[in-house]
């Protein structure tokens, strides 16, 4: 029997995993999935009850099981605590110690949302588009890092950014796989863009030519472009629909990849999925714990409905089961429900839901 291990988490998380969580008994009933739920603490409330952001034991029961669902970490209230025992921390840790070195991030839009994005519908509508970021090296782990004090007493800040030659080729292969998985299910050629700053960081050189080295040696059959960084950014505003599986390192991913959230016109319903090289996963919302609108039913939880989607598709190769929840949720969007975050107000025939509404409203298309 498969278990998986849900971890709410801070602000917005517990509201947002008990919606996720009533869908997950939905299918997993509905579907026979036999899946086994527990829960565990990570982030601010983990540190609160044990002085750790990252328990042990927490940790030793996501090793254990066969995937890991998350809320959102962090929150002003633990900003001004020591570094190593902030929220995040215990977010970044997880990751690395279950090996989970591959973030997909899919940036699709709704055709009922068109209007909810700042971009123009012409830029957007049809927009389906992968980041795969590379999430447990590069600069956010590189060492040595921290603030040191220079001869003359001026402070200085530093970090590493690396990449070895077997960590780049693992993303890169991930990236190309899905490309062909991706193209295969909608009959048109694979492409992966690779993003790099290959003209200014050398580590990033390392990568442009590694990319090149995998396509040449395994995937003939996936076209490989690259862009560079900054480039990417003004890109994906510009046309974004020429994308459709980016691949990236920690900090360009990081970035790219809200800016692709943006797209769409809410964070708000943006799944992702970390794996690890076996194809066990964390899946979590892209967005944060929104310590503003926390505890007052304004989230949206579809971004972590979503998630359990996605957690079905990749770790239980349960696809009409993750194929139920998406149709749930794009139902409830034809039905003109919305949270806050993607109300249209110039458009008719919408209402407007809490966090509590918009989860029990894809439930109830689950279990009709
Ligand atoms: N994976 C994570 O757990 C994660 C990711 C990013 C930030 N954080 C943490 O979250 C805290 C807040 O960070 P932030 O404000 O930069 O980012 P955020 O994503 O929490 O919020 C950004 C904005 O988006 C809104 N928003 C986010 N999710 C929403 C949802 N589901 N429904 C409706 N609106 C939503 C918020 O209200 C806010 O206005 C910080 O402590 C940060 O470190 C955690």
């Amino acid at each position: 029997m498969a278990t998986i291990l849900t971890l709410a988490g801070d602000g917005i998380g517990p509201e947002i995993m008990t919606q996720a969580v009533d869908v997950l008994n939905a299918v997993n009933n509905k579907f026979e999935l036999g899946l086994t739920l527990e829960s565990g603490l990570i982030g601010g409330v983990a540190f609160d009850a044990t002085g750790e952001p990252l328990p042990e034991e927490t940790l030793e029961r996501a090793r254990a099981a066969d995937a890991v669902l998350l809320g959102a970490v962090g929150g002003p209230k633990w900003d001004a605590i020591e570094r190593s025992k902030r929220p995040e921390r215990g977010l970044l840790k997880i990751r690395s110690e279950l090996g989970l070195f591959a973030n997909l991030r899919v940036a699709k839009l709704y055709p009922q949302l068109v209007n909810a994005s700042s971009i123009k519908p012409e830029i957007i509508s049809g927009l389906d588009l992968l980041i795969v970021r590379e999430l447990t090296g590069g600069i956010y782990f590189g060492e040595p890092r921290g603030i040191r004090t220079l001869e003359n007493g001026e402070q200085q800040g530093y970090n590493t950014m690396v990449y070895s030659t077997s960590e780049i080729q693992r993303i890169g292969k991930v990236a190309f796989e899905l490309a062909k998985t991706r193209a295969q299910a909608a009959g048109r050629p694979a492409k992966v863009c690779s993003i790099d700053k290959a003209n200014v960081l050398e580590v990033t050189e390392l990568w442009k030519q590694t990319m090149i080295e995998i396509q040449q040696a395994d995937y003939n059959d996936v076209a490989l472009s690259h862009m560079y960084a900054d480039n990417a950014c003004m890109q994906l505003i510009k046309d974004p629909k020429q994308f459709d599986v980016m691949v990236t390192g920690n900090m360009f991913g990081d970035i790219l990849s809200d800016e692709a959230a943006m797209l769409t016109g809410s964070i708000g319903m943006l799944p992702s999925a970390s794996l690890d090289e076996a194809g066990k996963g964390m899946y979590e919302p892209c967005h944060g714990s929104a310590p503003d609108i926390a505890g007052q039913d304004k989230a949206n939880p579809l971004a972590t409905i979503l998630s359990v989607a996605m957690m079905l598709r990749y770790t239980f190769k349960k696809e009409e089961a993750a194929q139920a929840i998406e149709q749930a949720v794009s139902d409830v969007l034809d039905d003109g429900l919305r949270t806050i975050d993607i109300l249209d107000r110039s458009e008719t025939g919408l209402k407007q839901v809490g966090c509590q509404e918009m989860g029990q409203a894809v439930l109830a298309k689950l279990v009709q």
